[in-house]
């Protein structure tokens, strides 16, 4: 067990922001040190310098599988969640080979899951339809049944948990729908895979993204479970690496880091890692409500919500102003991915919530270093910043979009 506290300099803010990315565990990269260093042979040589290599990549696979309760050879290692997510869709609506295939997705997907469905559109000239959200964040199964009998579909995917708020998708419902009505499924596990229990079977998905640095291994791998039977189009053309599914030399060095990676997720699972983030994050939440009341919103579900996650708005303030006030502190205004720009949240706005609270969204991520000193650090930081110089909560005003 690593040392708790802050993961990166000592000086540093306190780190909220765990669905952004993780620091590398220190037992994540002295896994991965021996494929930089001494064993850097490339796993297809037939020579001695191949072996260890090709067999660390295989006890990887495995690692990788158990966390999801697949089989190894069911696991693709990939670059990235993005390109897990673009084998998985491009992959299955090339190899229906259907002219005019048609997606069905949801509102609140993470842009690599959007964006390639709009590539496929543009480029393939598939039909997807982006089904509508409640004000959860949660995609209803009966919505996505009366799209399948609108318009039959050639994949569904949903991912597992939003990354923004946390909301949690009824996934096993929502796949056994896409099978009874012949599609596909494939699910978006990049934030739920090691931060609550995914098991493919139990959920019955076909496909599913997980990610390297969402659970303490680097940037840069990701894997896509693939349910066997299941044909793909290649993402990467090549040599016959990964099932010939995505050529290139395999990231041996990170793939045997993200193998312990999920090894430790799956121990954290076990030992009651969710229940602790939990516990930090809902007093989070408890303390800045009593501090602040009244002008604490929740964004996203209370309950069918991932344990690290806490979305919430305080009433007149603006999120990237806040947390520019709040030095003490690392977090996000919304996903990562949309940082520096200040427009609401599309997830946010997708939940039908007003752009004046939407603007006002703060994410708090918490993670395996998260400590009940950081939830301090937070709650003062956060009222302080909140609260105009007289002590009394501000309640400034600023204009709405469009006003
Ligand atoms: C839900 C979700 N899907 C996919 C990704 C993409 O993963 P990567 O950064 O490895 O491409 C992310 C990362 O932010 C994510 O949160």
């Amino acid at each position: 067990m690593p040392a708790r506290g802050r993961p990166g300099p000592a000086d540093g803010p306190v780190y909220l922001d765990y669905n952004a990315t993780t620091p590398i565990d220190p037992r994540v990269l002295a896994a991965m040190l021996p494929y930089l260093t001494e064993s850097f042979g490339n796993p297809s040589s037939g020579h001695a310098y191949g072996a260890e290599p090709r067999s660390a990549l295989e006890h990887a696979r495995a690692q990788v599988a158990a966390l999801v309760e697949a089989r190894p050879h069911e696991i693709v290692f990939t670059a990235s969640g993005s390109e897990a997510n673009l084998l998985a869709l491009r992959g299955a609506a090339l190899a229906a080979a259907r002219p005019g295939s048609h997606i069905i997705t949801q509102t609140t997907e993470h842009p690599s899951v959007l964006q390639t469905c709009r590539a496929l559109t543009r480029l393939h000239g598939l039909r997807v339809t982006a089904l509508p959200v409640d004000a959860d964040g949660r995609l209803s199964p009966a919505t996505l049944a009366a799209a399948l009998r609108e318009d039959e579909a050639t994949l569904v995917s949903v991912m597992a948990a939003n990354n923004e708020t946390g909301a949690l998708q009824p996934i096993r419902e929502l796949a056994a729908l896409a099978h009874r009505h012949g599609a596909l499924f494939h699910c978006d596990a990049a934030q739920a895979a090691g931060k609550i229990p995914v098991d493919v079977d139990t959920l019955g998905v076909d496909l599913l993204t997980v990610v390297g640095h969402k659970m303490y291994a680097p940037k840069g791998i990701g894997a896509l479970y693939m349910r066997d039977g299941v044909n793909l189009e290649p993402v990467v053309y090549g040599g016959g690496q990964e099932r010939g599914l995505r050529a290139g030399t395999e990231n041996v060095a990170f793939a045997a880091g993200f193998g312990v990676a999920a090894t430790l997720a799956a121990d954290d699972l076990a030992t009651g890692e969710p229940a602790r983030l939990a516990r930090l994050r809902d007093e989070l939440h408890q303390r800045l409500d009593a501090a602040l009341p009244g002008r604490v919103h929740l964004n996203g579900p209370a309950h069918q919500r991932l344990p690290n996650t806490l979305n919430i708005s305080i009433d007149g303030t603006l999120g990237h102003e806040i947390l520019g006030a709040a030095p003490d502190i690392a977090a996000s205004t919304g996903s990562a991915c949309h940082s520096g720009t200040h427009t609401a949240s599309p997830v946010l706005e997708a939940m039908s919530i007003a752009p004046v609270r939407a603007l006002g969204a703060l994410r708090l991520s918490l993670g395996r270093m998260s400590t009940p000193e950081d939830i301090q650090t937070a709650v003062t930081a956060l009222v302080t910043a909140a609260a105009d110089d007289t002590g009394a909560p501000a309640r400034r005003s600023f204009p709405l979009p469009g006003e």
